[in-house]
């Protein structure tokens, strides 16, 4: 057997801990269990009709639908980015600013590749998507993480200002957030804003969750002055919004040479993003689905049963996130009790013991960066989610 060296690059990340939870919920639900898995960060609602006819049509015409687009998109779609950005953000950007990626992941992963060298910083505030702290060490940087637990999970400009070093490269922002579901204010966004104000630390802005705001309004960090445009990759996409997971569309608006470097990393791994999907992607940005305030009055009614679900267990506490479709509750009340045999040691344990016990999926906070809490999706059925905290109650009231 030859010894194949794996790159010292890869042996610096960990699989997604989300998808593999996700995972292993789907695995014991196919060997029969009842289980509720609130995992996955995927809305349960169906793309809508008109996007997919857009791309049934497009295929039953053939030619270009089966054909490379230009790296960064087909010009159309360009034009739709752009008019979105302007039309929901009022940022204004060149054709040459914009790039679209497979999925906001990739749009990320472009972008950290085009920011980041070896020993560069980037700060990024906790609880944080799982991927951005990998992503950055992938390409050799190293996360500065700073917790955000004890600011209602808002990054305050003291602890920004003590993160920053002469290696900061960069910050990474999420609001909405995930795994949180917190809303960061204009007031708050401004506050950071001001303190990178001058310096030469670029911003991403994930904004992937804009339009699942269901307390304030959401700011674009890149709106909030000419220095913030000028520093600011705003990140987005189709996937939550539009109930779009499997298509795998994301896009940026930057400043141009971090997009030019960013379109051509993409042109040497996956060139254009799938044809068709740009093309389902063209009718969604064009026009919100209007299905869309529906959803969004949907997930805040789940968002609040859970919230009042979770509160009443004993030992939980959980705040009400403004936005996405996650709760983010403190479980630390639960650190150190038993329930039968097994002592709830950690996060970790906890999840263990819900998915096992109480048929409830979630993933551990250590995975965000914020041990001692859970993540749960509340993507789920009104019943999914009535029974799911009937279960997380009654282990509650088993636990000694
Ligand atoms: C904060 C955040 N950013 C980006 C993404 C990636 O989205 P996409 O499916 O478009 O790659 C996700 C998906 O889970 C997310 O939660």
């Amino acid at each position: 057997m030859p010894n194949l060296r794996l790159a010292r690059r890869v042996g610096r990340i960990q699989p997604s801990a989300t998808l593999a939870l996700t995972a292993r919920a789907k695995a014991l639900k196919a060997e029969g269990k009842d289980v509720i898995a609130l995992t996955a960060g995927e809305p349960d609602f169906e793309t809508p009709m008109p996007i997919r006819q857009g791309a049934i049509d497009a295929l039953h015409k053939g030619g270009a639908v089966g054909r490379y687009t230009p790296v960064g998109g087909t010009p159309e779609l360009i034009k739709a980015v752009i008019e979105k950005f302007r039309r929901d953000n009022g940022l204004d950007y060149k054709p040459e600013q914009i790039l679209v990626s497979c999925g906001a992941k990739h749009s990320i992963f472009n972008a950290i590749g085009a920011l980041i060298d070896d020993g560069d910083e980037v700060i990024v505030p906790a609880p944080f998507w799982v991927s951005y702290p990998e992503m950055i060490r992938f390409f050799g940087g190293t996360p500065v993480i700073v917790d955000t637990s004890a600011s209602g999970f808002v990054l305050t400009p003291e602890a920004l200002r003590k993160a920053i070093t002469p290696r900061t490269r960069l910050l990474i922002v999420n609001s909405p957030g995930n795994p949180t579901g917190a809303v960061w204010d204009r007031q708050a966004q401004q506050a950071i804003a001001d303190v990178v104000a001058g310096t030469d630390i670029a911003v991403i802005s994930d904004e992937i969750y804009e339009k699942l705001v269901y307390d304030g309004a959401h700011v674009a960090f890149a709106g909030l002055s000419t220095d913030a445009y000028d520093r600011t990759i705003t990140v987005n996409g189709v996937a939550k919004a539009y109930a779009m997971t499997g298509w795998r569309i994301g896009y940026v608006g930057g400043p141009l040479a971090v997009v030019k470097a960013m379109n051509a990393l993409q042109s040497h791994s996956t060139s254009n993003p799938t044809t068709v999907a740009q093309l389902a992607t063209l009718t969604a940005l064009k026009n919100d689905p209007k299905e869309l305030p529906d959803w969004r009055r949907q997930y805040q009614a789940r968002r609040d049963r859970m919230v009042a679900g979770l509160n009443a267990a004993k030992g939980v506490k959980c705040a009400v996130p403004g936005g996405a479709f996650y709760v983010f509750p403190d479980f630390r009340g639960w650190i150190g009790r038993r329930h039968g045999d097994t002592v709830l040691l950690n996060d970790a344990a906890i999840c263990e013991a819900l998915l096992t016990r109480a048929l409830v999926g979630g993933v551990p906070g250590g995975e965000f960066g914020a041990p001692g809490f859970v993540r749960f999706s509340y993507a789920a059925s009104d019943e999914e989610i009535a029974k799911a905290i009937e279960r997380i109650q009654r282990f509650a009231a088993e636990l000694v």
